[in-house]
């Protein structure tokens, strides 16, 4: 097996174009890691990339597109050598309860958020098992151990991801590669905005949310500890990991979160912003 260091890694992050997947290419380059951004959003990702310098390169990648991902691969390639570490970030939600969504709005979620990731997952698991080695991160949620309003098909889309990582990642035991997965809180990105937007989202505001640069602390610093799994915050996080099974006490649990949530939420719609990141 090729001796890899620790810095000065391939790296392709998906949805790298914006908030948590742009922070984790901004960090990753400082870290001295070489970095294939790409994003559904062709131009915004170029742009990015240019910002970040020659460390990076970058190409449009729609997650849900097989062959999309097997020509950014191959981009990552012909710009660096083999990717090392793929950063399976990509992601949406439409907000609102269930019954609100349009049947493709469900769709749309599932499609990315979990079929487009399973995608990346089993093209870098060919490739990365022919190269003899690699590591697949997955960005996934807090919300794939909680059940809660306003998300119940990204819920839903982030349990799957969650069992479908973990399913792998035993498959995979005796093979060359090495599986993370790290599960942000609210963070303060554009999809927090869109959540700020519809009540039926309030429970996002119950706790402190974090900034982008937090979570990419986590990302890169995964390139390097290569965690099993990182929740946050590190010990309430566990808290919710095990509170999240017990469907009785969530009943009671969540909807006293939700309106906490609400009453966060007012406050933070009068305070005045201080920055791009005030929320
Ligand atoms: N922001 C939060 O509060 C939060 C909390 C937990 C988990 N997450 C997860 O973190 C990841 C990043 O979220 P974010 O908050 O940075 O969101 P964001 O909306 O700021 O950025 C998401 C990026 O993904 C891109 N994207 C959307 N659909 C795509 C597709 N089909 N193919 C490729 N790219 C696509 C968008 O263009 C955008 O650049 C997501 O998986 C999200 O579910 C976010």
């Amino acid at each position: 097996m090729r001796h890899i260091s620790d810095r000065g890694q391939v790296i392709l992050v998906t949805g790298a174009a914006n908030g948590i997947g742009a922070a984790v290419a901004e960090l990753a380059v400082t870290r001295g890691h070489r970095v294939m951004l790409t994003d559904v959003d062709e131009e915004a990702v170029l742009a990015r990339a240019r910002e970040l310098g020659p460390r990076t390169a970058a190409c449009a990648l729609d997650i849900r597109s097989t062959e999309g991902w097997s020509t950014a691969f191959e981009a990552a390639e012909a710009a660096f050598g083999v990717v090392d570490v793929l950063v399976n970030n990509a992601g949406i939600t439409h907000t609102g309860h269930a019954r609100d969504l349009s049947p493709q709005q469900h769709r749309d979620i599932v499609e990315i958020n979990l079929l487009g990731t399973i995608t990346g997952v089993c093209t870098a698991l060919e490739r990365m098992t022919a190269q003899g080695h690699g590591h697949i991160i997955n960005v996934c949620s807090m919300t794939s151990f909680l059940p809660l309003p306003g998300y119940a098909t990204y819920c839903g889309s982030k349990y799957g991801l969650r069992a479908f990582h973990h399913s792998v990642a035993i498959e995979e035991r005796d093979g060359p590669l090495d599986f993370t997965i790290i599960h942000p809180p609210s963070t303060r990105t554009g999809m927090l905005d869109q959540e700020m937007a519809d009540p039926s989202c309030a429970i996002s505001f119950a706790e402190k949310s974090y900034a982008p640069e937090q979570i990419a602390e986590a990302v890169v610093g995964a390139v390097t500890t290569k965690p099993v799994e990182v929740v946050f915050p590190p010990l309430a996080g566990r808290v919710q990991r095990i509170a999240g099974v017990f469907p009785r006490l969530m009943r009671r649990v969540i909807p006293m979160a939700e309106a906490k949530g609400l009453r966060q939420r007012e406050k933070l719609l009068t305070a005045p912003r201080t920055g791009p990141s005030a929320k």
